[in-house]
């Protein structure tokens, strides 16, 4: 297994944000257009919508008036670090709900669990708010309809936070793509091996610590007793609330795939084959071991992950290799390069600015203060590859079905994988419409 202090270490350097190449922690912004003012609520105060509210708030003219966690202690520790930094004061909220009746905020983040995306979504869409949501937009198929469907339905500027969508060094591999100098593309492989993929372990429950809502936290997701192992963070390696590597990075990494192969619908078939066989003993139920294959007309998909272990394909433990018949393109976060089949190509580099996370952040005022819902990641861009995500994850459940999905008739051609497309939302939440 994973040891916790290993895990403890990649968690931290992802709290500190080093695991998101991108953060940038300046204080100072230069490349803001002026907005007028606006007043930000943030719900899920913990790891990623802080980082996306304190990269809104580089911006002077951004102000944070609420904030909403079931976490009480964090969120009194979040208040007093706004008040200390930024000479901000906060109304504190435990239910989403008495934040979006707010009139005077205009802006949400949603950085909660993947479960709780959907309706808190849906409900800051109905309240007229402009929406900045964390990726995947939703834990299920349906859900990711249901959001889709209110964005439209309620006119909102939405962004997902898929930063990538925002950076230099990708929309210059997406144009040196476009370009056609790889010959004709075959195969494009993605991948993500990350350790904290295996860490959950089997603990006792145990009664939720103090000034934690835990009925709170669960939500729509059922009923089950409070265990350190499903909590921050590691909700992630658990089905009701997240989707493992495939959900937490194949949605960043696929849509890069999905973008470069210019793939706007659903693959013509999914099968996907995973299993807990790197740390078997382990806690987590998300597979660390996974293939997934979408097949199209001219070319396949392959996803690829790994939990436990952190190497990769060209020395990179995540990435994307677009694979053609002149020569291979591999990205990352990082840099991409170009590595020629003979002689057919010339090498070459292309390194990221490390600006994509506060980018995709200004994208998203730019796009409210002129209401522009054309943003760089919008709902549906967010759906798309969310949905990927979830294709390959129920193949991979039914022990490796052979999948088709039909986005018109919102179902697949086997009626056991159906039941994989919208989960049972526990009382008293209720599934929103997606027409
Ligand atoms: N864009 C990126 O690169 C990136 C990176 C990390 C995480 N994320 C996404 O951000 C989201 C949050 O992930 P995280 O790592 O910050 O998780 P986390 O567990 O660290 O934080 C989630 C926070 O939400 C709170 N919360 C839970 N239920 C709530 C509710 N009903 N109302 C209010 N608050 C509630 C929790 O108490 C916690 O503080 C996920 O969707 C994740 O996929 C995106």
């Amino acid at each position: 297994m994973v040891s916790r202090r290993n895990f403890l270490r990649t968690s931290s350097l992802l709290a500190a944000g080093t695991m998101l190449p991108g953060v940038s922690h300046s204080n100072v912004l230069n490349s803001l257009s002026a907005i007028d003012r606006v007043n930000v609520g943030l719900i899920g105060c913990r790891n990623m919508g802080w980082y996306d509210l304190t990269d809104s708030l580089k911006h002077p003219n951004v102000r944070c008036v609420a904030l909403c966690d079931v976490n009480r202690p964090l969120l009194e520790k979040r208040a007093a670090e706004l008040d200390k930094d930024y000479q901000q004061k906060v109304d504190l909220y435990n239910d989403y709900r008495r934040l979006l009746d707010r009139k005077d905020i205009d802006i949400v983040i949603i950085g909660t669990p993947d479960h709780w995306h959907c309706l808190q979504f849906v409900d800051a869409c109905s309240a007229g708010k402009s929406v900045y949501v964390e990726k995947p937009i939703a834990n299920s198929i349906a859900e990711c309809d249901a959001m889709v469907y209110a964005a439209n339905r309620y006119d909102t500027v939405v962004q997902v936070g898929q930063q990538q969508r925002s950076a230099k060094h990708w929309k210059e591999m997406i144009d040196y793509l476009n370009e056609g100098h790889l010959g004709t593309i075959g195969q494009v492989n993605v991948w993500a091996n990350f350790n904290y993929g295996a860490i959950a372990s089997h603990v006792a429950d145990s009664p939720q610590p103090e000034g934690v809502d835990f009925a709170m936290w669960l939500g729509p997701a059922p009923e089950v007793p409070f265990n350190t192992s499903r909590f921050n963070g590691l909700w992630r390696l658990y089905w009701d609330y997240g989707g493992g590597l495939l959900t937490d990075w194949g949605v960043h990494l696929l849509d890069m795939a999905l973008w470069g192969m210019k793939v706007n619908g659903m693959p013509n078939k999914t099968v996907g084959i995973g299993g807990n066989y790197f740390y078997p003993e382990g806690g987590h139920e998300t597979f660390d071991s996974l293939n997934v294959t979408y097949q199209f007309d001219n070319f396949v998909i392959n996803w690829s992950n790994n939990a436990g272990i952190e190497t990769g394909l060209g020395g990179r433990n995540y990435g994307v290799m677009f694979r053609g018949t002149n020569g291979s393109l591999v990205a990352d976060r990082n840099n991409w390069e170009v590595i020629p089949e003979g002689s057919k190509l010339s090498y070459r580099k292309s390194q990221a600015d490390n600006k994509d996370h506060q980018d995709h952040v200004t994208n998203f005022l730019n796009c409210v203060d002129t209401k522009n819902r054309k943003t760089s990641c919008p709902i549906e861009t967010g759906s798309l590859s969310a949905k990927y995500a979830h294709l390959g994850n129920i193949s991979a459940r039914m022990g490796g079905a052979l999948l088709t999905y039909n986005e018109q008739l919102k179902h697949f051609d086997n009626k056991a994988a159906n039941k994989y497309l919208q989960p049972t939302y526990h009382h008293p939440w209720k599934f929103p419409r997606t027409k």
